[in-house]
């Protein structure tokens, strides 16, 4: 019998206890022996739940049990959480986690600790929720350079600009649906603002160029500057409003990063991802586009991957798997700012002054002082900005 615990009895945590109860057949089927969840610790008590006499409040338990063989992180941030990951690795424990924020700021010596320890630190519910996304990635994609990802990679924000662009639904309104529904973080400016999908992005981009690089040396922008305006400019050209992270490979070879909202045509398949659905675009330079779709966020998406990281643990014991990456130099990757990018500008000034200043750009049809520019980099948007010319928004567009 393969015993684990979960940390944290909230949206993913009982997810996960769920998972395993209703699965447990299938389960079986793949690790061969029965996995059960010995453990749920929280700070709080849950006598109504099925798992209720699971309910401890010592992590110390789990960390003295020689039966414990995989813990499992739902408590999400970096204290406890992180202290907890450390000494469950140091206890001989694999550890799972959905903590995207954990494995952002702490995956180089998380995974440093776990290899050490010879033991896996698995975080496959961290990116796309519910979607196989890491692990291809990781090993069916290694025969590859991978020259770009660019994903929908936060479920919240996804039905917010679904909701308010193709039903007309107000954003508070819908942001408190999310919030019902389980998909959004904590403290929902961290959906909003961009701050989850960066996190995401970095994860992806560590894996992809085996870097580890900070959410806090990514230019990142959520969905809150988005004006009904931003949203007619892109009926008007045929295209869809979605907030992207995107990584890839400069000419250079160094490594672009950066979360913003786009304009993307309506027939790229990204384009057409709506409500809590994610959906991640990796090109290798052999394999060319590739597409993973699936529930971005939710309590049994998210479990799903955290229970396939679970079988893994248990089928991986002697020999762990291999995900790894290493600090970078702080030189690997270009500033956003000069990034050579196509963007939507709304402007109020004159045409012959936005020629100009930008250089050939196309009108949006019907759109006063709307402009698809060539390509221009931000600093040189910053600039003009700081010389007076009127910028009222700046959004790449993606071909
Ligand atoms: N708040 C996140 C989202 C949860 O909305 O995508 C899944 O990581």
């Amino acid at each position: 019998m393969a015993n684990i615990a979960i940390m944290g009895f909230g949206t993913v945590g009982s997810g996960v206890a769920e998972v395993v109860h209703t699965n447990q057949d299938s389960i079986r089927r793949r690790t061969l022996e029965p996995v059960t969840v010995k453990y749920i610790l929280d700070t709080r008590d849950f006598p109504n739940s099925t798992y209720g006499h699971l309910v401890i409040h010592d992590f110390s338990i789990i960390e003295q049990d020689p039966e414990i063989q995989v813990v499992v992180e739902c408590i999400g941030g970096c204290g406890v959480a992180l202290d907890f990951t450390r000494r469950a690795l140091l206890a001989g424990k694999d550890v799972v986690t959905s903590n995207k924020a954990l494995v952002a700021a702490h995956g180089l010596e998380l995974l440093a600790l776990a290899k050490e320890q010879g033991r896996n630190f698995l975080f496959e519910a961290s990116v796309g929720g519910g979607i196989p996304v890491l692990r291809p990635l990781a090993f069916c994609l290694a025969g590859n350079r991978i020259e770009e990802i660019c994903g929908i990679l936060n479920g919240t924000t996804n039905y917010i600009l679904t909701k308010m662009i193709r039903d007309g639904e107000q954003f508070d309104d819908v942001l408190k649906r999310a919030q019902e529904k389980g998909y959004a973080e904590a403290d929902p400016t961290d959906d909003v603002e961009g701050k989850d999908a960066c996190r995401k992005i970095c994860i992806l981009a560590a894996l992809a160029y085996g870097i580890h690089v900070y959410p806090e040396q990514v230019y990142t922008c959520g969905i809150t500057g988005i004006r009904p305006q931003d949203v007619a400019c892109a009926d008007a050209l045929g295209m869809q409003i979605k907030l992207f992270g995107r990584t890839f490979l400069t000419e250079e070879g160094k490594i672009a990063l950066y979360v913003s909202p786009h304009l993307i045509p309506n027939d790229k398949p990204l384009a057409s991802v709506e409500g809590v659905f994610n959906a991640i675009m990796i090109r290798g330079n052999a394999v060319g586009e590739t597409m993973f779709y699936g529930r971005g966020a939710g309590k049994l998406p998210t479990a799903s991957a955290v229970v396939g990281d679970v079988v893994d643990c248990i089928l991986h014991r002697e020999k762990r798997r291999a995900i790894d990456w290493e600090a970078g130099s702080g030189e690997e990757v270009v500033p956003f700012e000069s990034l050579e990018l196509r963007w939507l500008v709304r402007t109020e000034a004159a045409a012959g002054a936005v020629a100009a200043a930008l250089g050939p750009v196309e009108a949006v049809p019907g759109q006063n002082g709307a402009y698809v520019t060539g390509p221009v980099s931000k600093a040189k948007l910053d600039e003009l900005r700081e010389k007076g010319f009127s910028i009222l928004s700046a959004i790449p567009v993606l071909d």
